[in-house]
């Protein structure tokens, strides 16, 4: 099995989750500094304060990716390290940072892949309201136009979000993330003004002249119904708004879904949508980046029948309460590429997290991610000869790090990382993943 020449093997981290350093060089504060300090709100009480301390260890790092042979690399800029109050006064030095990470990756041969949000929103912004304020897109446009002004010589992909799912929902509506809200109207908000964040960043990319390719990553989940009883069936399509069509339609075919209005009626009537709002959102792409972790089969909630849905719980859960299902990834690249665009595609993320450890024979055996990802990147390939228009593929994650609200108690790195010495040593998927992208592909 093999790929096309050219096809983009990568890796993927994130600012916060790698970088610590977090007052260092005119770092401004950011929501995860403060829920992250938040008593409670991440397993043991871990924060980012020095993660991998990569912030000072790039050059290690980037020697890493290096041996792995990967063509590109996937990390995000810390708005707060450029624009310490998320507006106003930038930050040189925050800059020097990542043009330092930037030619670092050039020298090795590496493609840079940019992602100018991975959730890191300075803290002065959420004080002003966060993501329910329509002010803090206009922010984050400003911002994309500094780093720009800067990098985009050097960087030919670009990423304006990530994940704005988990940003609007996890964070404000389940709380389980910065900033840690648990209000449905909120929530909806946020995830206007993070699109229309997106649509605002994308054209002050292409007024600055951009030469890289301009996209946004989602997450998406591939959701079946539980059974054929229509009450299934309609807690699937709730459940499908709620994870893909709230992103997709608006991104890529301008309007909200149909349901959209019906569904979120208890809760907001959508006036924070101003005219021209969804053509913005909506505006051409270069490429369309997919996050892919989880599968799904909905059933009514007979708790809420006319707006909730149930998961229903995996068969056999992995750390992280989640399935394997490496086909669903199929489905959601059919789907991308059939329903809503033909943009090529990026598979920005997908991993697994385990409790690794080194065995008594000094190896870390992580074969069950060797398996996952050998799953998901023969259904990456199944898509390609289907026709779908598929040219890159990162694992999360490069090296294990701060895993959000569980901290540093699950890992998904190819590279382990001892946190009280910052070694790092490669897992035998390491290994696994540096000799499929010399192969270029599977036998
Ligand atoms: C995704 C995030 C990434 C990482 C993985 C496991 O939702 O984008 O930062 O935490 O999950």
């Amino acid at each position: 099995m093999r790929f096309p020449d050219g096809f983009l093997w990568g890796a993927a981290t994130a600012a916060y989750q790698i970088e610590g350093a977090v007052a260092e060089d005119g770092r401004g504060p950011s929501i995860w500094d403060t829920f992250s300090h938040t008593p409670g709100a991440v397993l043991r009480g871990d924060t980012g304060d020095v993660a991998c301390d990569h912030y000072h260890r790039w050059r290690e790092d980037l020697d890493l990716l290096a041996g792995l042979g990967v063509g590109a690399y996937r990390f995000s800029v810390a708005w707060p390290r450029v624009v310490p109050a998320g507006s106003g006064p930038v930050n040189p030095a925050g800059l020097d940072f990542y043009e330092r990470l930037v030619d670092g990756l050039l020298e090795r041969g590496i493609t840079p892949m940019l992602t100018l949000y991975h959730w890191d929103l300075p803290q002065a912004l959420q004080e002003a309201g966060g993501w329910a304020e329509r002010d803090t897109a206009e922010h984050f446009a400003d911002y994309a136009a500094v780093v720009h002004a800067r990098l985009g010589d050097r960087v030919p992909y670009w990423l304006t979000l990530n994940e704005p799912y988990c940003s609007a929902v996890v964070g404000h509506l389940e709380g389980r993330h910065a900033p840690g809200l648990r209000d449905e109207r909120t929530a909806v908000t946020a995830v206007h003004h993070l699109l229309l964040a997106h649509g605002k960043a994308v054209a002050a990319l292409r007024a600055g002249g951009v030469s890289g390719r301009v996209g946004i990553t989602c997450n998406l989940t591939s959701v079946h119904p539980a059974s054929d009883d229509p009450a299934d069936v309609a807690a699937a399509r709730r459940l499908d708004l709620h994870e893909n069509r709230m992103y997709l339609d608006p991104l890529l075919r301008g309007a909200y879904p149909h349901d959209a209005a019906e569904h979120y009626a208890a809760v907001t009537d959508f006036a924070f949508v101003r005219d021209g709002d969804l053509e913005q959102i909506a505006a051409p792409l270069d490429f369309f980046g997919i996050n892919y972790y989880e599968r799904h089969h909905a059933r009514a909630d007979p708790g809420d029948p006319a707006r909730g849905w149930q998961r229903v719980p995996p068969e056999r859960p992995t750390v992280t309460g989640i399935g394997v299902h490496p086909e669903g990834l199929g489905e959601i690249l059919d789907r991308v590429a059939k329903e809503y665009t033909s943009l090529p595609l990026v598979v920005t993320e997908t991993g697994l997290a385990l409790h690794d450890y080194t065995g008594p024979d000094g190896e870390i055996a992580d074969d069950e991610r060797i398996a996952f990802f050998d799953g998901h990147v023969r259904a990456a390939h199944d898509a390609l000869t289907r026709g779908v228009p598929l040219i890159g593929f990162f694992p999360w994650s490069f090296m294990d790090n701060f895993e959000w609200a569980s901290g540093y108690g699950v890992r998904y790195g190819m590279y382990y990382v001892d946190y009280p010495t910052q070694r790092r040593r490669p897992k035998r998927s390491a290994h696994w993943y540096a000799a499929l992208i010399r192969a270029n592909g599977l036998d």
